[in-house]
This record gives C-alpha cells, structure tokens and sequence, in this order.
C-alpha cells in the first residue's frame, strides 16, 4: 500500500491478476459469441455463470454495492443494449439484429480480481453504431497507451477524451469512470475519461487500472432507471463502453483482461508490452 492508500501489487498479485484478467477474457468471448439474434440478456449470464463454474471464480458483480442504499446487484454480467450505457441487468428482452450490446464482466481468483468490457454487434449492426463502438475501443487503447511509470492519471484521461473527439462528434460519459483494481474490484484512484495531461496521482510500477470509456452517439447526460441499476442515455442516444484491467510492470504495460495481454495492439502503437515472466 502506498502512502497515498493505493494498493500496489508485487509481481506474484500481478500474475495472480493475470488469470482473474483470462477467466474474465474467456467468459467475454464466450458471451460475444452467444449475443446472436434471438438470445435474451439473460441467456448470457447464464454463459458466464459456467465460466466462472468452470474456472473456479467468483463473480465480482453478484451482490455488489457500491453503497448509498444502492441495491446489490443481481447478476455477474451487466449486458447493456443501445441506449443502456451500462449497469444493464439480464433479462428477458430478446436481442434483435442490428443491436449494440456491451458487455461487462468481472471475476475474482483466489481474491484477485479482472475487469473488462466489450461492445458487440448483434448480427450486423448499422455503420453510425459500429463507427460509436470502434471509437470507444479506440479511445480505451489510446487511454492505456499513456499509461506509463512516471505519468500520471491524468494523461491516461486525457489520451482517452482527446482521441474520442478525434473520432467525431461523441458525448464522452462523465458520470462513471474507471478506477484502481486489485483485491477489490474498485480501488482508488478513480480513473476519469476526460481531464487534463500531468494531473492527479502518480502512476508507479506495481498499479493496477480499469480503464473503462463510454461514448454515446448524441449528449454524454446519463440517468437511471427506477431498478437503480440501468444507467441511459438522456436523449435516447445508442452508446458504447469498452474496458480493460492492465498492470505497469518495469517493462511496459500488460494487460491483464486481454487474451494475447495486449501484445498485438501495444506493438502496433510502438507502445511498451511489459508482461512478467512465469
Ligand atoms: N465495470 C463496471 C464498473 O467498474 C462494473 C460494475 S457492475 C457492478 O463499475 F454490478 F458490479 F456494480
Ligand atoms: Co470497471
């Protein structure tokens, strides 16, 4: 822990995160490829409740409650259709071709967690949609890139909202953001998708972040629907949320929830790939 109350990790926690980061990996893929036209939300809890079965994991969503006589939540996945930013909770509602679906996921191994989220096409989605999804995924590598030892929060905050206004005109989500991770799901510091290069806390070697950008099609307004969960859009706008869980090592940057840990998108950046030794 350091003095500022961050939870730093030795490289032992940081692999420990590394196999939460692949159960949380293998239950995403396995809960895109379910995310066909017909299947309900809840079919998809169903797909990452037998991953976690399968891993031996726990789900860091199930019951959690961030406090403020919130509920706790009542699923391990939050599946987020169209005008639902996030917090979407599996249901009945059928999933239909041509919707934007994110998904997200958390487990935790031997009290290590991982955190990650994808957007998802339902069959083929219409070209405003797909170009809102890539521009989130886009802005999530642009906000990991400038993670660095030596930086600060605040450059990975503002890589990530200056590449999503790059990408067009999107209402960058202020309401949530992404935070430190590590023996629990959320840690300080918390991790902003707007703000401003060489602000907030030091980022070290042994931090670990949730990096987690939500773009909407129209205004970044939020709300929440009376279950207190369902977070939407205000103008009814489609939005899209990518997230994943990454550690700084001496050696660049390994994240954590990525199958390949980043290898491939890092090196096309020319950026850092740092993952330890087994
Ligand atoms: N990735 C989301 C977050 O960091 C997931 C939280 S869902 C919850 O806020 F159910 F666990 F709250
Ligand atoms: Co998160």
């Amino acid at each position: 822990m350091a003095a500022d109350g961050i939870e730093l990790k030795t490289a032992d926690q940081i692999r420990a995160m590394r196999r939460a980061g692949l159960v949380v990996a293998r239950a995403l893929e396995a809960m895109a490829a379910a995310a066909q036209p017909g299947a309900t939300t809840a079919d998809l809890d169903v797909v990452a409740r037998a991953t976690l079965e399968a891993a031996g994991a726990q789900s860091s969503f199930l019951g959690y409650s961030p406090g403020w006589g919130m509920p706790p939540y009542p699923a391990v996945v939050c599946v987020s259709v169209n005008e639902v930013v996030v917090h979407g909770i599996p249901s009945d509602r059928v999933l239909c071709e041509g919707d934007l679906v994110s998904i997200d996921f958390g487990a935790s191994l031997d009290g290590w967690h991982g955190d990650a989220a994808v957007t998802v096409e339902v069959g083929s989605a219409a070209p405003a949609a797909r170009a809102l999804s890539e521009a989130t995924r886009q802005a999530l590598w642009a906000g990991l890139g400038a993670a660095r030892i030596g930086g600060r929060v605040g450059d990975v905050s503002a890589a990530v909202e200056r590449r999503a206004r790059q990408l067009g005109r999107f209402g960058v989500v202020r309401d949530y953001t992404g935070h430190g991770i590590g023996s629990a799901m959320h840690q300080d510091p918390d991790v902003p998708n707007y703000g401003r290069p060489r602000r907030g806390p030091v980022l070290v070697e042994g931090l670990c972040l949730a990096v987690e950008p939500m773009l909407t099609a129209g205004s970044p307004r939020t709300a929440s629907l009376e279950d207190d969960w369902t977070v939407v859009t205000v103008d009814g706008s489609w939005a899209a949320h990518w997230e994943h869980t990454v550690a700084l090592t001496a050696k660049g940057l390994w994240v954590l929830t990525a199958p390949d840990g980043g290898e491939a998108e890092l090196t096309a950046r020319g950026l850092p790939f740092g993952p330890l030794d087994d």
